[in-house]
Protein backbone atom coordinates (compact mmCIF):
# COMPACT_ATOMS: atom_id res chain seq x y z
CA UNK A 1 0.00 0.00 0.00
CA UNK A 2 1.27 3.26 -1.17
CA UNK A 3 2.08 5.40 2.82
CA UNK A 4 0.62 9.12 1.51
CA UNK A 5 -2.61 7.60 0.21
CA UNK A 6 -3.27 5.35 3.53
CA UNK A 7 -2.31 8.76 5.29
CA UNK A 8 -4.76 10.52 3.53
CA UNK A 9 -7.06 8.04 3.87
CA UNK A 10 -6.35 7.54 7.61
CA UNK A 11 -6.67 11.17 7.94
CA UNK A 12 -9.93 11.46 6.34
CA UNK A 13 -11.47 9.06 8.12
CA UNK A 14 -10.43 11.25 11.33
CA UNK A 15 -11.87 14.19 9.77
CA UNK A 16 -15.00 12.80 9.22
CA UNK A 17 -15.04 11.11 12.45
CA UNK A 18 -14.68 14.50 14.25
CA UNK A 19 -16.56 16.23 12.26
CA UNK A 20 -19.39 14.41 13.39
CA UNK A 21 -18.89 16.39 16.84
CA UNK A 22 -15.99 18.78 16.41
CA UNK A 23 -15.64 22.35 17.36
CA UNK A 24 -13.48 24.68 16.02
CA UNK A 25 -10.44 23.87 13.34
CA UNK A 26 -8.06 22.12 14.49
CA UNK A 27 -8.05 18.54 13.87
CA UNK A 28 -6.68 16.03 17.46
CA UNK A 29 -5.36 13.22 15.39
CA UNK A 30 -2.03 13.97 13.46
CA UNK A 31 -2.72 17.87 14.85
CA UNK A 32 -3.76 18.72 11.28
CA UNK A 33 -6.13 21.38 10.26
CA UNK A 34 -8.84 21.46 7.93
CA UNK A 35 -6.75 22.49 4.97
CA UNK A 36 -4.00 20.15 5.48
CA UNK A 37 -6.69 17.04 5.64
CA UNK A 38 -7.88 18.98 1.85
CA UNK A 39 -4.58 19.26 0.57
CA UNK A 40 -4.10 15.71 1.73
CA UNK A 41 -7.15 14.50 0.19
CA UNK A 42 -6.54 16.90 -3.28
CA UNK A 43 -2.74 15.24 -3.61
CA UNK A 44 -4.01 11.45 -3.07
CA UNK A 45 -6.43 11.81 -5.77
CA UNK A 46 -4.02 13.03 -8.01
CA UNK A 47 -2.00 10.14 -7.70
CA UNK A 48 -5.10 7.68 -8.04
CA UNK A 49 -5.64 9.62 -11.16
CA UNK A 50 -1.79 8.40 -12.92
CA UNK A 51 -0.51 11.97 -11.34
CA UNK A 52 -0.68 15.82 -11.43
CA UNK A 53 -0.84 16.50 -15.19
CA UNK A 54 1.21 13.16 -16.15
CA UNK A 55 -0.37 11.39 -18.91
CA UNK A 56 0.17 7.71 -18.58
CA UNK A 57 2.07 7.40 -14.94
CA UNK A 58 1.95 4.08 -13.44
CA UNK A 59 -0.95 4.04 -10.91
CA UNK A 60 0.06 2.61 -7.35
CA UNK A 61 -1.35 -0.20 -6.32
CA UNK A 62 -3.97 1.38 -3.89
CA UNK A 63 -4.74 4.12 -6.61
CA UNK A 64 -6.37 1.10 -8.44
CA UNK A 65 -8.27 0.34 -5.30
CA UNK A 66 -9.68 3.54 -5.67
CA UNK A 67 -10.33 3.55 -9.11
CA UNK A 68 -13.24 2.54 -11.61
CA UNK A 69 -14.46 -0.64 -10.14
CA UNK A 70 -13.75 -3.93 -11.64
CA UNK A 71 -17.32 -4.57 -11.93
CA UNK A 72 -17.81 -1.61 -13.35
CA UNK A 73 -15.01 -1.10 -15.57
CA UNK A 74 -16.68 0.07 -19.19
CA UNK A 75 -14.27 -1.70 -21.56
CA UNK A 76 -11.56 -4.10 -22.18
CA UNK A 77 -9.02 -1.61 -22.21
CA UNK A 78 -9.46 0.31 -18.99
CA UNK A 79 -10.51 -3.63 -17.30
CA UNK A 80 -6.94 -4.33 -18.60
CA UNK A 81 -5.29 -1.46 -16.87
CA UNK A 82 -6.79 -2.38 -13.55
CA UNK A 83 -5.20 -5.86 -14.26
CA UNK A 84 -1.75 -4.49 -14.96
CA UNK A 85 -1.48 -2.52 -11.67
CA UNK A 86 -3.42 -5.08 -9.57
CA UNK A 87 -2.04 -6.18 -6.31
CA UNK A 88 -4.82 -8.27 -5.19
CA UNK A 89 -3.02 -11.28 -4.95
CA UNK A 90 0.95 -11.74 -4.28
CA UNK A 91 1.78 -12.82 -8.08
CA UNK A 92 1.92 -9.19 -9.38
CA UNK A 93 5.19 -9.70 -7.27
CA UNK A 94 6.69 -12.09 -9.21
CA UNK A 95 5.14 -11.78 -12.83
CA UNK A 96 7.40 -10.11 -15.28
CA UNK A 97 4.07 -9.05 -17.29
CA UNK A 98 0.35 -9.30 -16.52
CA UNK A 99 -1.22 -11.37 -19.32
CA UNK A 100 -4.94 -10.06 -19.56
CA UNK A 101 -5.69 -11.68 -22.40
CA UNK A 102 -6.66 -10.77 -26.29
CA UNK A 103 -9.00 -11.13 -29.42
CA UNK A 104 -12.12 -9.90 -30.50
CA UNK A 105 -14.13 -7.95 -28.20
CA UNK A 106 -17.75 -8.93 -29.56
CA UNK A 107 -16.20 -12.79 -30.11
CA UNK A 108 -18.85 -15.44 -29.89
CA UNK A 109 -16.37 -18.30 -28.71
CA UNK A 110 -14.07 -17.13 -25.51
CA UNK A 111 -11.59 -19.53 -25.08
CA UNK A 112 -10.33 -20.19 -21.37
CA UNK A 113 -7.15 -21.77 -20.24
CA UNK A 114 -5.27 -22.00 -16.33
CA UNK A 115 -2.89 -19.68 -16.44
CA UNK A 116 0.12 -17.72 -18.62
CA UNK A 117 3.12 -20.27 -19.01
CA UNK A 118 6.67 -18.70 -19.19
CA UNK A 119 6.71 -17.46 -22.88
CA UNK A 120 3.60 -15.83 -21.98
CA UNK A 121 4.91 -14.34 -19.06
CA UNK A 122 7.35 -13.21 -21.50
CA UNK A 123 5.34 -11.41 -23.60
CA UNK A 124 2.42 -10.86 -22.32
CA UNK A 125 0.08 -12.51 -24.34
CA UNK A 126 -1.80 -15.73 -23.86
CA UNK A 127 -1.12 -19.25 -25.23
CA UNK A 128 1.86 -18.29 -27.32
CA UNK A 129 3.87 -21.00 -26.36
CA UNK A 130 3.81 -24.82 -28.33
CA UNK A 131 0.17 -25.13 -26.66
CA UNK A 132 -0.92 -22.52 -28.49
CA UNK A 133 0.09 -23.13 -31.73
CA UNK A 134 -1.85 -25.88 -31.42
CA UNK A 135 -4.23 -24.30 -29.95
CA UNK A 136 -4.74 -22.19 -32.91
CA UNK A 137 -4.99 -25.62 -35.31
CA UNK A 138 -7.67 -26.68 -32.91
CA UNK A 139 -10.02 -23.75 -33.19
CA UNK A 140 -9.45 -23.68 -36.91
CA UNK A 141 -10.57 -27.06 -37.32
CA UNK A 142 -13.67 -25.57 -36.19
CA UNK A 143 -13.28 -22.88 -38.69
CA UNK A 144 -12.56 -20.07 -36.22
CA UNK A 145 -9.32 -18.27 -36.92
CA UNK A 146 -7.55 -17.16 -33.50
CA UNK A 147 -8.28 -13.51 -34.00
CA UNK A 148 -12.16 -14.91 -34.27
CA UNK A 149 -12.21 -15.26 -31.26
CA UNK A 150 -10.79 -13.90 -27.61
CA UNK A 151 -8.75 -16.26 -25.63
CA UNK A 152 -7.43 -15.27 -21.89
CA UNK A 153 -7.00 -17.31 -18.41
CA UNK A 154 -8.33 -17.81 -15.40
CA UNK A 155 -5.13 -15.74 -13.81
CA UNK A 156 -3.76 -13.34 -15.20
CA UNK A 157 -0.75 -13.55 -13.64
CA UNK A 158 1.91 -16.78 -14.07
CA UNK A 159 2.61 -18.68 -10.95
CA UNK A 160 6.03 -19.11 -10.05
CA UNK A 161 7.68 -22.09 -11.92
CA UNK A 162 4.20 -22.76 -13.04
CA UNK A 163 3.07 -24.17 -9.82
CA UNK A 164 -0.96 -24.79 -9.40
CA UNK A 165 -2.75 -21.98 -8.94
CA UNK A 166 -3.92 -21.09 -4.95
CA UNK A 167 -7.78 -20.80 -4.16
CA UNK A 168 -7.11 -17.29 -2.84
CA UNK A 169 -5.59 -16.50 -6.28
CA UNK A 170 -7.98 -17.74 -8.24
CA UNK A 171 -10.91 -15.81 -6.48
CA UNK A 172 -9.00 -12.41 -6.47
CA UNK A 173 -8.54 -12.68 -9.87
CA UNK A 174 -11.99 -14.40 -10.45
CA UNK A 175 -14.18 -10.64 -10.98
CA UNK A 176 -11.78 -10.16 -14.12
CA UNK A 177 -12.64 -12.85 -16.13
CA UNK A 178 -16.32 -12.48 -15.11
CA UNK A 179 -16.33 -8.37 -16.40
CA UNK A 180 -14.27 -9.70 -19.11
CA UNK A 181 -17.08 -12.07 -20.11
CA UNK A 182 -19.92 -9.76 -19.19
CA UNK A 183 -18.13 -6.78 -21.50
CA UNK A 184 -17.71 -10.01 -24.20
CA UNK A 185 -21.09 -11.75 -24.00
CA UNK A 186 -19.82 -14.66 -25.75
CA UNK A 187 -22.09 -17.31 -27.01
CA UNK A 188 -20.04 -20.24 -25.86
CA UNK A 189 -16.73 -20.23 -23.62
CA UNK A 190 -14.68 -23.07 -23.83
CA UNK A 191 -12.82 -24.27 -20.55
CA UNK A 192 -9.45 -25.93 -21.83
CA UNK A 193 -8.37 -28.11 -19.19
CA UNK A 194 -9.32 -29.82 -15.91
CA UNK A 195 -8.44 -26.67 -13.84
CA UNK A 196 -10.24 -24.20 -16.12
CA UNK A 197 -13.03 -26.60 -16.39
CA UNK A 198 -13.30 -27.34 -12.46
CA UNK A 199 -13.07 -23.30 -11.85
CA UNK A 200 -15.55 -22.37 -13.67
CA UNK A 201 -17.94 -25.52 -13.15
CA UNK A 202 -16.74 -25.13 -9.43
CA UNK A 203 -16.56 -28.71 -9.15
CA UNK A 204 -14.11 -31.55 -8.43
CA UNK A 205 -15.08 -33.88 -11.10
CA UNK A 206 -12.93 -35.10 -13.44
CA UNK A 207 -12.67 -33.59 -16.97
CA UNK A 208 -13.35 -36.78 -18.05
CA UNK A 209 -16.58 -36.41 -16.88
CA UNK A 210 -17.47 -32.76 -17.42
CA UNK A 211 -16.04 -32.71 -20.73
CA UNK A 212 -18.77 -34.14 -24.03
CA UNK A 213 -21.58 -31.33 -23.08
CA UNK A 214 -22.86 -28.48 -22.29
CA UNK A 215 -22.37 -27.12 -18.59
CA UNK A 216 -23.22 -23.03 -17.62
CA UNK A 217 -20.85 -20.46 -16.06
CA UNK A 218 -22.86 -17.31 -14.70
CA UNK A 219 -25.43 -17.79 -17.34
CA UNK A 220 -23.02 -18.49 -20.28
CA UNK A 221 -22.91 -22.41 -21.84
CA UNK A 222 -19.65 -23.77 -20.93
CA UNK A 223 -18.03 -26.64 -23.07
CA UNK A 224 -15.15 -28.32 -21.15
CA UNK A 225 -12.66 -30.36 -23.12
CA UNK A 226 -8.68 -31.07 -22.69
CA UNK A 227 -5.52 -28.73 -22.43
CA UNK A 228 -3.57 -28.38 -25.22
CA UNK A 229 -0.40 -29.12 -23.35
CA UNK A 230 -1.77 -31.96 -22.24
CA UNK A 231 -2.60 -33.33 -26.11
CA UNK A 232 0.92 -32.42 -26.60
CA UNK A 233 1.70 -35.02 -24.02
CA UNK A 234 -1.37 -37.62 -25.01
CA UNK A 235 -2.33 -37.63 -28.31
CA UNK A 236 -4.89 -40.08 -27.94
CA UNK A 237 -6.70 -37.51 -26.45
CA UNK A 238 -7.58 -35.28 -29.83
CA UNK A 239 -10.00 -37.11 -30.45
CA UNK A 240 -12.13 -36.29 -27.94
CA UNK A 241 -11.36 -32.62 -27.83
CA UNK A 242 -12.32 -32.03 -31.47
CA UNK A 243 -15.49 -33.92 -31.03
CA UNK A 244 -16.04 -31.29 -27.55
CA UNK A 245 -14.86 -28.89 -30.55
CA UNK A 246 -17.83 -29.92 -32.80
CA UNK A 247 -20.02 -29.15 -29.23
CA UNK A 248 -19.06 -25.55 -29.90
CA UNK A 249 -19.28 -25.36 -33.78
CA UNK A 250 -22.95 -26.86 -33.83
CA UNK A 251 -23.89 -24.50 -31.11
CA UNK A 252 -22.68 -21.17 -33.43
CA UNK A 253 -24.58 -22.88 -36.31
CA UNK A 254 -27.59 -22.22 -34.17
CA UNK A 255 -28.13 -26.10 -33.04
CA UNK A 256 -29.92 -25.51 -29.45
CA UNK A 257 -27.63 -26.98 -26.25
CA UNK A 258 -28.98 -30.27 -25.85
CA UNK A 259 -28.75 -31.31 -29.50
CA UNK A 260 -24.99 -29.92 -29.21
CA UNK A 261 -23.66 -32.27 -26.74
CA UNK A 262 -22.35 -35.50 -28.10
CA UNK A 263 -24.40 -38.24 -27.35
N1 LIG B 1 -1.49 -22.63 -20.65
C1 LIG B 1 -2.55 -21.93 -20.22
O1 LIG B 1 -3.43 -22.44 -19.53
N2 LIG B 1 -2.64 -20.65 -20.61
C2 LIG B 1 -1.74 -20.04 -21.37
O2 LIG B 1 -1.90 -18.86 -21.66
C3 LIG B 1 -0.64 -20.80 -21.81
C4 LIG B 1 -0.53 -22.09 -21.43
Amino acid sequence: MNPPDAGARALAQAFLEQTLSAEGNALMLEHATREEVVRRLASAGRAARGGAGTPGARTSPDAAATGPKIAEAPDLETLAALVASCSRCTLHESRKNPVFGEGAADARVVCVGEAPGAREDETGRPFVGRAGHLLDRLLMSIGLPRTSVYICNVLKSRPPRNRDPLPEEVAACAPYLLRQLALIEPEVIIAFGAFAARTLLETKSALGRLRGTVHHYSGYPVVATYHPAALLRNPGWTRPTWEDLQIVRRMLDGVGDREARIG
